[in-house]
């Protein structure tokens, strides 16, 4: 009988629970016993390791919507690669992941995590060596290579788009712009995916850039008196500072548009799991059991072009933008960004969308 674990790291998303749910039923049809990490890293920092053993009557079929982590997702003070490096422990925390890991007798671990988790296992990979690491990726940004889609990604969109549809309504009766910063760190796909959604009339985001007054223009010469205008949080404005909301609402204010600022932070972290994006987590917990069964290690499951499969994570690592970590000084993690190919940047421009100075 295999035994396996299960641990979700990094910031939560939508259809981590699914995820869980589904590799915990799935195993256990195998015969296999299932054991959820607590709290990420954190439970492989205490001796004996935090861990609980899933199964039907703990995780019920109807929590799988949920959002948020079944097992958490760790606490900011703990011991983790971040407060490792400031403290200057990172040997210390990597023997003690290894230890915990060899002490639980896991034969596979399932690593439900984005680009800096996923990085992370890969430049640390020697902690993983006495087991299969199979990895699925979660990220309401979207900002992961070799995979079309990540977990909690399409119930974002859903969120911050469902958010934009209030605001449209009192835009509307008050003749006012709302100017809504969307999360995304610093790629645009949440921000661009939503603002399409929503007939956004400017969608502003980090991999294009884009020209005030163009922008402010665009707004003036609008059919309408109202209506949204999304930002995403990674983009900058030459000479300012301060969320960028807020320096393109004082702008647009200056010039005499009459707008509000709207932060809709976390709530696009939260919502029931659309259907969407419980397939996709029920897919990808699907590859990584069978990955499991096939003996593959240090893989991520990827969708490509509506195929689920693995691909090696030192792929994943080659593949994406090669960038350092702000919050982890020592770490280079493998991102994506909106290509600027994407269709969607064309159906923008198309649609009357100010999406900044495309060549
Ligand atoms: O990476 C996911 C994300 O939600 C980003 O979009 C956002 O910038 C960040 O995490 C927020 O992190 P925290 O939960 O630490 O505020």
């Amino acid at each position: 009988m295999k035994k396996i674990g299960i641990m979700t790291t990094g910031g939560d998303c939508s259809g981590l629970n699914t995820a869980i749910q589904r590799i915990m039923h799935g195993a256990t049809l195998r015969g296999w016993q299932v054991f959820g990490i607590l709290d990420g890293t954190d439970g492989l920092c205490v001796t004996p390791p935090a861990v609980i053993k899933l199964t039907d009557m703990m995780l019920p079929i109807e929590n799988a919507r949920l959002a948020g982590s079944f097992l958490h997702n760790g606490r900011a003070t703990a011991l983790n690669f971040e407060t490792a490096i400031e403290r200057g422990q990172v040997d210390k925390f990597n023997k003690q992941l290894r230890k915990s890991l060899q002490a639980l007798k896991l034969d596979a671990l399932i690593l439900i995590g984005g680009n800096g988790s996923l990085s992370l296992a890969w430049a640390h990979r020697d902690i993983y060596r006495d087991l299969q690491l199979i990895c699925i990726p979660k990220t309401i940004d979207m900002d992961m290579p070799l995979t079309e889609r990540t977990i909690g990604f399409d119930t974002a969109v859903q969120q911050l788009t469902s958010y934009c549809d209030q605001l449209m309504l009192t835009a509307r009766s008050h003749h006012r712009w709302f100017v809504v910063q969307a999360m995304g760190r610093d790629c645009g796909n949440l921000a661009l995916n939503a603002g399409v959604a929503i007939g956004a009339r400017a969608i502003l985001i980090p991999e294009i850039k884009f020209d005030i007054d163009a922008l402010i223009k665009h707004i003036q010469d609008s059919p309408t008196d109202y209506g949204i205008i999304v930002v995403s949080e990674g983009i900058s404005l030459r000479g300012h500072s301060g969320r960028p909301a807020d320096m393109i609402s004082r702008k647009l204010t200056a010039a005499g548009i009459v707008n509000r600022t709207a932060f809709p932070e976390h709530t696009q972290r939260s919502g029931d799991t659309t259907a969407t994006d419980r397939i996709l987590a029920t897919r990808f917990a699907d590859c990584a059991l069978n990955a499991i069964e096939n003996g593959e290690t240090y893989v991520m499951t990827a969708l490509e072009c509506d195929n689920v499969h693995t691909v090696p994570l030192s792929d994943f690592v080659a593949a994406g933008d090669v960038v350092h970590d702000p919050k982890i000084p020592d770490l280079m993690t493998s991102n994506a960004y909106v290509s600027p190919a994407d269709p969607l940047l064309a159906v923008a421009y198309n649609m009357g969308i100010y999406i900044g100075e495309q060549k």
